[in-house]
């Protein structure tokens, strides 16, 4: 059995975590041949690919990033390369060529797409879901998630005892895409007095009026943001407060167009603070160490039990897997009965909500 493996998408803690379980198992258990392919996709369209033995993955399990490098924009369906367009044939042919039976594919919702493509041209695939974001269907944890939020909770915690010095509102801007579960979990973590998602849109008058409320009693306010959450009725606040400014929304992201809206409005001074990609890099928690193990040692048993076009879950404690084409493309938000946000009103938290 001759099985390649390659990274897809954006980086995250704990990629090469999963290629090294995915490495072992496969060499320990079948006596597998294991190939790692280069630069996501792109190592199939411009072939560049190496050997993995159980020396090139000694030592990984704790690195940050991917030793085999990715491509976000790599889709051989719709190559962007000198000869673009659909170049997959030629892609499967470079994977008949070099005698590979199938694929483990790590990646989020859009590599997935390009992983059913392939189990559509008969490439038995399967996939491991990785994102920081969290926000694969039907996994109730992503590896990389765990270690964001590590890092979210201990920017919080080093903003907290500035904004407490300046008696500030601070605001600090998570990733997360369209989902909330960083901010959520980073902000619950590191104790944000405000927490603002995707899911809730916002009201500026609201977060103005708890900044206020606070600065009355002690002065200082922590609030985790989103990138991708969004003022109720944001057109109008920017219209109001950039009035004289061509440009719309978002100069630097949604934390620093709120510290913007939010300063006319309050008493202390507002500062901002984009996390952007320190939240994807370093070193894996052991949490994600141990999760992104049990999803590659997952992937190694069932490319054995030739169950493919399958990708690997986690439901509950329980490893598992569910069909390729029922994530592919899909992506879940976070549910507004989900029981943190009821925690979080519960002890008091804003969610930026307007009082009703
Ligand atoms: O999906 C992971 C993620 O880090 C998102 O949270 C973020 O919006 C995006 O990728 C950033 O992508 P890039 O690395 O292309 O800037």
């Amino acid at each position: 059995m001759h099985i390649g493996i390659l990274t897809g998408g954006g980086d995250c803690p704990g990629l090469n975590a999963v290629i090294r379980a995915v490495t072992l198992a496969l060499i320990n258990e079948a006596g597998a041949t294991v190939t790692g392919i280069e630069r996501g996709f792109l190592g199939l369209c411009r072939p560049a690919m190496r050997p993995l033995r159980v020396p090139d993955v000694e030592g990984i399990l704790s690195l940050g990033g991917t030793i085999l490098g990715t491509h976000n924009r790599c889709d051989p369906f719709h190559y962007f390369g000198a000869n673009g367009g659909d170049v997959s044939a030629q892609a499967v042919a470079t994977l008949q060529r070099e005698g590979i039976d199938g694929l483990v594919v790590i990646g989020g919702d859009g590599t997935m797409v390009i992983a059913e493509g392939f189990a559509r041209l008969g490439v038995p695939v399967v996939g491991v879901p990785k994102t920081i974001d969290n926000d694969l269907m039907h996994t109730d944890r992503s590896f990389g998630f765990d270690s964001a939020v590590a890092v979210v909770a201990e920017s919080l915690d080093r903003l907290a005892t500035t904004a407490k010095s300046h008696g500030r509102v601070m605001i600090a801007e998570t990733m997360g895409r369209y989902a909330g579960w960083i901010a959520l979990e980073g902000g619950m973590a590191g104790g944000a007095d405000v927490i603002l998602l995707p899911e809730l849109p916002f009201s500026v008058e609201a977060v103005a009026e708890v900044c206020r409320l606070r600065e009355a009693r002690e002065g200082d306010t922590l609030i985790c943001i989103a990138e991708g959450a969004h003022a109720l009725n944001q057109e109008q606040v920017v219209r109001a407060r950039l009035a004289d400014s061509p440009e719309p929304v978002r100069l630097g992201g949604v934390g620093q167009w709120l510290a913007q809206a939010l300063q006319p409005l309050v008493g202390s001074e507002v500062r901002s603070t984009q996390l952007g990609h320190v939240q994807r890099g370093g070193s894996p928690t052991p949490f994600d160490r141990v999760l992104a193990t049990r999803f590659g040692y997952h992937a190694a048993q069932l490319v054995r039990q030739g169950q493919f076009n399958r990708m690997v879950v986690l439901q509950g404690d329980v490893c598992t897997s569910v069909p390729l084409a029922s994530v592919a493309g899909r992506s879940r938000q976070v549910p507004l009965d989900h029981p943190l946000l009821a925690a979080a009103k519960g002890l008091g938290l804003s969610l930026g909500q307007p009082a009703v």
